[in-house]
Parts: C-alpha cells; sequence; structure tokens
C-alpha cells in the first residue's frame, strides 16, 4: 500500500526524506516520522470507479458476507406493492488501509445497530452510504466482523436508466437482481466487483414460498408459520451477482452432463412452453466447457418468475429470468458464469468484456444447433448503418448510461468475430480458455484482454483493438 501523494505533500521538510526512504523500501504503511505507527483517515465513500462514484467503498475489502433476511411480501392487492424486509449482515472484512471511519453503501433501509468486534459502534447514515466509526481504529491488513441490524420497507427500486433493479417487491414475493449498483437497496454492502466475498444466506419467509439465494441449498426448516432457507454460495462473487429471489417456486434438481449440480427454481404458474429450453442448459454447460474452460462454480440453475424487471441477469450460479427463459439468453446468461462472473470487469467502463462474450457466446450456441451462424450474425451488425449508436458509441468507454447499450452487446460480440478471424481457432480459443484461467475469480480490464489477446497470438493488435473498442466510428479496416 504506497502512502498516497497527498500525504507526502502535508510533510514538513525535515520528514520529506525519512518518508523517500520508506517510499523506497515499501515500508509504506509506517507514518513518516513516526515509525511503525499508523496514521488513520476516513476510508472513501466510493471506490473510484467514475460511472458510479459513490459504488463501493475505500479502505475495506470484504470477505464473507453472512445474511440474515426475513421478508414478508406486499398483502394482496390492492395494497401497495410494499414489503418488510429485517435483516441483519454478518460481514467479515479486512482493512485495505489505516481507517479511523469506513462506508458500507446502503439505500433505502434504515440501519438500527452497528456492531464491530464485539461492541456497538457510533454510525450514521446518508442516502447512499452507512458511515461506521470503529473504535478501536482499523490498522492496514486488520480483520473485523462487523455486524449490520437493518431493515424498512421495500419497494421497486430502479436505475439509472430507470430499469427495475435491486430488492424488487412482486406481490408474490422478490425479483433480487443488482446489476450495476442495485445490492445496497438488500444489504449494506461494498458493492463494487473489484470487491468479491464469498455469501451465506438465511432468509425466512411466510410458508409456501421459496427462498432462492446463489450456490448450494444448505436446507430449509419450518416453524410457527415461516420457513428458513439456508444457501451456501463459496465461490468468491461480485456483489450485483447476489440474489436473494422470494417466490412460489418449485426447486427442481438434477446433475448436468458435465457432473455440476442444477436448482433450477421455476415459477409454479410457469408452462412448458415458457421454460423449455432451460432442458438445454446440461448440453450447454459441456459446449461452453470445450470452449472457456471447466464451469467454474459449484452449482448452476435459473429462476423463473411471475413478474418482470425487463431482462435477465446472469446471478452467479443461479441466472434469473423475466416471466420466460428463451434459448438465446439461456445460452447467454450461462455464458456469463465465465465472462462476466468468474472473470468480472474492473472498472463498469469494461463492461463490453461481460456482454460481447456473452452475445458472441449465443452466437456460437445457435451455430452449433444449426438455427443461424456466427458469420451470418456478424454480418448483420455489420449491415448497421454507419450513424447507428452500435457504432458511434465508444466500445470500451460506453458511459454510465451506455453500459446496456446496443454497442456493447453487438459490437463487442462483433470485435470478437473479426478478431477470431485475425487470429484463427486456435488462438482465439486458446485466448478465451487462457483469460478465464488467469482472471477467473478476480477482475480484469480491456488493456489486460488486449495484453493477452497480443501474448496469445505474437501479434500486434494495437490498430486492431483501437478501430474496434476506442473509436466511436465503424471499422471499415483493422
Ligand atoms: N447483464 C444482463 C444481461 O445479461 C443485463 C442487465 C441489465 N440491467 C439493467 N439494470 N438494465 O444482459
Ligand atoms: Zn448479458
Amino acid at each position: 500500500m504506497p502512502i498516497p501523494a497527498f500525504r507526502r505533500i502535508t510533510l514538513a521538510a525535515a520528514a520529506v526524506a525519512v518518508a523517500t526512504a520508506l517510499v523506497a523500501t515499501s515500508s509504506a504503511v509506517a507514518a513518516p516520522g513516526s515509525p511503525g505507527s499508523p496514521r488513520y483517515s476516513p476510508g472513501a465513500e466510493g471506490a473510484g470507479d467514475p460511472y458510479f462514484p459513490l459504488a463501493g467503498n475505500g479502505g475495506i475489502d470484504v470477505v464473507h458476507y453472512d445474511l440474515d433476511l426475513d421478508y414478508t411480501p406486499p398483502a394482496p392487492a390492492p395494497a401497495p406493492l410494499e414489503g418488510t424486509l429485517n435483516g441483519v449482515a454478518t460481514i467479515d472484512l479486512v482493512a485495505t488501509a489505516d481507517v479511523d471511519r469506513f462506508n458500507l453503501d446502503l439505500r433505502g433501509l434504515t440501519a438500527s445497530k452497528v456492531v464491530v468486534g464485539g461492541k456497538s459502534m457510533a454510525f450514521e447514515q446518508t442516502a447512499n452510504e452507512l458511515v461506521i466509526t470503529p473504535r478501536p481504529k482499523l490498522k492496514t491488513g486488520q480483520s473485523a466482523t462487523v455486524v449490520v441490524t437493518y431493515g424498512g420497507t421495500t419497494t421497486r427500486p430502479t436505475d439509472i436508466e430507470d430499469a427495475l433493479y435491486g430488492w424488487v417487491t412482486t406481490r408474490d414475493g422478490a425479483m433480487v437482481v443488482s446489476e450495476p449498483d442495485g445490492s445496497a437497496t438488500w444489504f449494506p454492502v461494498n458493492d463494487h466487483p473489484t470487491d468479491k466475498s464469498t455469501y451465506s444466506y438465511e432468509i425466512t419467509v411466510p410458508e409456501g414460498l421459496t427462498a432462492v439465494a446463489n450456490g448450494l441449498l444448505v436446507g430449509s426448516q419450518t416453524a410457527d408459520g415461516r420457513t428458513t432457507w439456508t444457501w451456501d454460495a463459496p465461490d468468491p462473487m461480485a456483489a450485483y451477482l447476489a440474489t436473494a429471489t422470494v417466490g412460489r417456486f418449485e426447486l427442481r434438481q438434477y446433475t448436468a452432463a458435465n457432473g455440476t449440480p442444477i436448482i433450477d427454481a421455476i415459477d409454479v404458474t410457469r408452462t412448458a412452453g415458457q421454460v423449455g429450453s432451460l432442458a438445454r442448459t446440461s448440453d450447454m454447460l459441456v459446449f461452453f466447457e470445450d470452449r472457456f474452460g471447466p464451469y467454474p462454480f459449484v452449482s448452476y440453475g435459473a429462476i423463473v418468475d411471475n413478474d418482470s424487471v425487463g431482462y435477465a441477469l446472469e446471478t452467479q450460479t443461479r441466472s434469473f429470468f423475466s416471466t420466460s427463459a428463451a434459448e438465446n439468453t439461456v445460452a447467454h446468461e450461462l455464458a456469463h458464469q465465465w465472462m462476466g462472473d468468474h472473470v468480472s470487469p474492473e472498472r463498469w467502463a469494461d463492461i463490453w468484456l461481460n456482454e460481447g462474450w456473452a452475445t458472441y457466446a449465443s452466437w456460437m450456441w445457435r451455430e452449433h444447433r444449426g438455427t443461424s451462424s456466427t458469420a451470418t450474425l456478424f454480418t448483420g451488425v455489420m449491415n448497421r448503418s454507419a450513424t447507428s449508436s452500435t457504432w458511434s458509441t465508444v466500445l470500451a468507454d460506453p458511459g454510465p448510461l451506455g453500459i446496456f447499450g446496443t454497442a456493447v452487446y453487438d459490437r463487442g460480440a462483433a470485435l470478437l468475430h473479426a478478431l477470431r478471424g485475425e487470429l484463427g481457432d486456435a488462438d482465439f480459443f486458446a485466448l478465451a480458455t487462457e483469460w478465464v484461467a488467469r482472471y477467473g475469480g478476480g477482475t480484469a480490464t480491456t488493456a489486460d484482454f488486449i495484453a493477452l489477446s497480443e501474448e496469445v497470438s505474437g501479434q500486434d493488435l494495437t490498430e486492431f483493438f483501437r478501430v474496434w473498442a476506442y473509436e466511436p466510428t465503424k471499422p471499415t479496416v483493422w
């Protein structure tokens, strides 16, 4: 952890030489002039992502979230679509700086108690931030367990594009899908993909409802008309991929051809036509393992609810589908488990690495099924007018309102198809598997992807990526 520049310039002149020496020997956590003793400051209110400045926080890294949730959905119509959520979040974290204060993201719910290291602590809340003042202060590298008791009324939150996300209250439960920064609507969180964590859940709902989370089902227990569903998600996960969806679900469990345990949660009102494509999941797992390497998580499955947020989401190990699961979307969300979930964007500007890969994966699946071809789908994108937002958007910097735009999906997929043409199949699929092997479990940038493409192929791809990823114009030569 280097000493930030702003600290060094505040030093008295006599101490500067000492500070420089400390940097040179990289014992940088110690305060100059007082070697070995920490210098405390507040953790930043954001993780430093320019698109979502308040998402995530500085000075902490969360290792594990244990979410103990108690939820009651709305009363029948015409009662308002509002539920009641009460939670106790037990958060194991490590300080990444010497902090006398740090934040978690929490929006629309009220914290009533914060305990750090077994003792009640002072805290404040602003619109998006829970500000905690730990005493004793936390030194860099120090672990702490933070227990936040919180709760409130749940509604139907929306993102900056007015799309539903977060804890979206439904008549019979909730759809919980949080990309990019919606997790703060249901638990206190370091809400940025650069902080991956393991999760466990105990979710208590009225008897007859099912709560579905990530990972593996540990069990369920009913007492006094309420059922507690326990889930364990041991694969490190970005917060936006966590779910605790509640509804009238039937759980369907089986083992896929590659050995992955599958748990699908199907709303009891769904017809065979709405969920029939899920039967392809097993074949798709085999198909994508061939191209991206071993499936990276303990389980998989789909949630298909009877209400809609207007899109599907690749919630880790348990993709969410609004009302029905179309085959191409089933392929898209499954491919995200490697591309987006296991390898996640370092900054939201890098999201084409998620959506371009997932879209290209569904092109490959369609080719495999004989319903289209990657060449035809590529031509379809290239035939779009030069004035289309597919081309007027800088792929590697689409802006916060462009992260789910057509460029991110379709120009991203077209880039990958063009890159495959440049590299040939052997190098292209070596790139895909090495990408997952090298960056799986963490995050990566567009620059990382370019560097790996050049490393695997031995080609100089500067011009290729300039026209495809960094210019707001339609590529014609590359
Ligand atoms: N990542 C999702 C997909 O697979 C889309 C999420 C859209 N989210 C939103 N808030 N609009 O394509
Ligand atoms: Zn996607």
